[in-house]
C-alpha cells in the first residue's frame, strides 16, 4: 500500500526499551481496509467505534516493531514475506480475551446435573465411555478446565469407567500457550470457590497451577472458527461451549459458525453460547432447553 502518513521524526520518542511511536492515526479509509481483512479471515467484525481499539491494540505491536504508520504494518502483513509469521502477532494484537474459571456456574450447573447423566445414560446404552467437550473460543483455558473440574468432582465418583476428553481451541497463539501450561493468577481463580482451589491447582509464588488429573483431560490447539476446513475437521462432540466469542461477528459469520458447530456435534448434544448472545436468527436447527438461570440448545 502507499499513502504513507509522512510523521516527522519528532514525531517518535525514545523509551529505554523501545523505539516507541507517538500514537499515529489510522485513516478512514484503511480503517475499512484492515477491518475488511480482519473479517475476510475471522469473521471478527469491528463496527465504526472500535476504530480506537483496533488503532491502539496494533499501535502497541507497530512499537515493538519500530514500524511508524498503520500503511508500512498493513504492507508488511500483507504483502511481505514475513507476513505469514507476523498473522500470530496480529491475532494476539486484535483478540479480546477476557476469561476466568466459573465464569458460568449456571451452565456448569446444568451440565453437571442434567446434560452429563443424560449423555451418560445414552453412552452406557450404546457401549460407550468417552465423553467429548469442545471449549471452542477457550481462550487461555480457564472455561476448558473448569469443565474438567467439575466432571472430576460431581461426575466421575458415580461414574468411574466414564472419561472425559476436552479439548480447547483459538485464534490467538498466546492464550493457547498459556492453557497448555495451565498456570494462572490471581484474576483468572477470582470466582473460584475455595474448595475447588484447594482441591484441584497447586498454588507456588501466587502462581495457580492445575492439578495433573485435571490438566490431562484437556489438549489445546490453535484454530480459527472461521476456517471451514479446520473446523470440519473437528467432530463427534458431546457438548461444546461456545461463549463470549459471537458478539465479536457479525450474522452472516455467526451463521457460518453456528452450522460448523452443528455439524460437529453429536445428535442429542449441546451448545452453549454466552450470557449475552443469543441464537434468534442465526439458527432454527437446535431445541432451546432451560435449566435454573441459563439455556442450552441441543441438537435433536
Ligand atoms: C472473550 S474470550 C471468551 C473465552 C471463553 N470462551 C469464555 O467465555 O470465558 C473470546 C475468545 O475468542 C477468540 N476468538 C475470536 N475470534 C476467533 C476466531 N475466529 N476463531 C477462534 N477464536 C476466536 C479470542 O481470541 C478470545 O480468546
Amino acid at each position: 500500500m502507499n499513502g504513507m502518513l509522512n510523521l516527522s521524526p519528532s514525531d517518535y520518542v525514545q523509551t529505554p526499551n523501545s523505539f516507541a511511536a507517538k500514537q499515529a492515526s489510522m485513516s478512514t479509509a484503511l480503517f475499512e481496509i484492515i477491518r475488511s481483512h480482519i473479517y475476510t479471515n475471522s469473521g471478527i467484525y469491528f463496527q465504526d467505534n472500535k476504530k480506537y481499539f483496533l488503532e491502539s491494540r496494533l499501535q502497541r505491536r507497530m512499537n515493538f516493531l519500530g514500524i511508524r504508520t498503520f500503511e508500512e504494518y498493513f504492507d508488511l502483513l500483507k504483502f511481505s514475506p514475513k507476513g505469514e509469521s507476523e498473522k500470530k502477532y496480529f491475532y494476539e494484537a486484535i483478540t479480546i480475551n477476557e476469561t476466568f474459571f466459573f465464569r458460568n456456574q449456571p451452565q456448569l450447573d446444568a451440565l453437571a446435573s442434567q446434560i452429563l447423566p443424560e449423555i451418560i445414560q445414552a453412552k452406557n446404552a450404546a457401549g460407550k465411555n468417552k465423553i467429548r467437550i469442545w471449549s471452542a473460543a477457550s481462550s487461555s483455558g480457564e472455561e476448558a478446565y473448569s469443565i474438567a473440574m467439575i466432571f472430576q468432582d460431581l461426575i466421575k465418583p458415580r461414574n468411574p469407567n466414564v472419561e472425559l476428553e476436552v479439548f480447547g481451541t483459538d485464534i490467538n497463539s498466546a492464550v493457547i500457550e498459556t492453557a497448555s501450561n495451565a498456570c494462572y493468577k490471581d484474576y483468572s481463580i477470582r470466582n473460584t470457590q475455595p474448595y475447588y482451589l484447594k482441591k484441584y491447582f497447586k498454588m507456588n509464588n501466587g502462581v495457580y497451577e492445575v492439578q495433573p488429573d485435571i490438566k490431562k483431560m484437556a489438549s489445546f490447539k490453535i484454530m480459527n472458527l472461521y476456517d471451514d476446513a479446520a473446523i470440519k475437521s473437528l467432530f463427534n462432540f458431546d457438548v461444546i461451549f461456545c461463549a463470549n466469542v459471537l458478539i465479536y461477528f457479525d450474522q452472516a459469520s455467526k451463521t457460518k459458525v453456528i452450522a460448523n458447530l452443528y455439524n460437529a456435534l453429536n445428535k442429542g448434544g449441546y451448545l452453549f453460547i454466552g450470557y449475552s448472545e443469543t441464537l434468534h436468527g442465526i439458527s432454527k436447527a437446535f431445541k432451546l432447553v432451560s435449566y435454573p438461570n441459563t439455556v442450552g440448545y441441543k441438537k435433536e
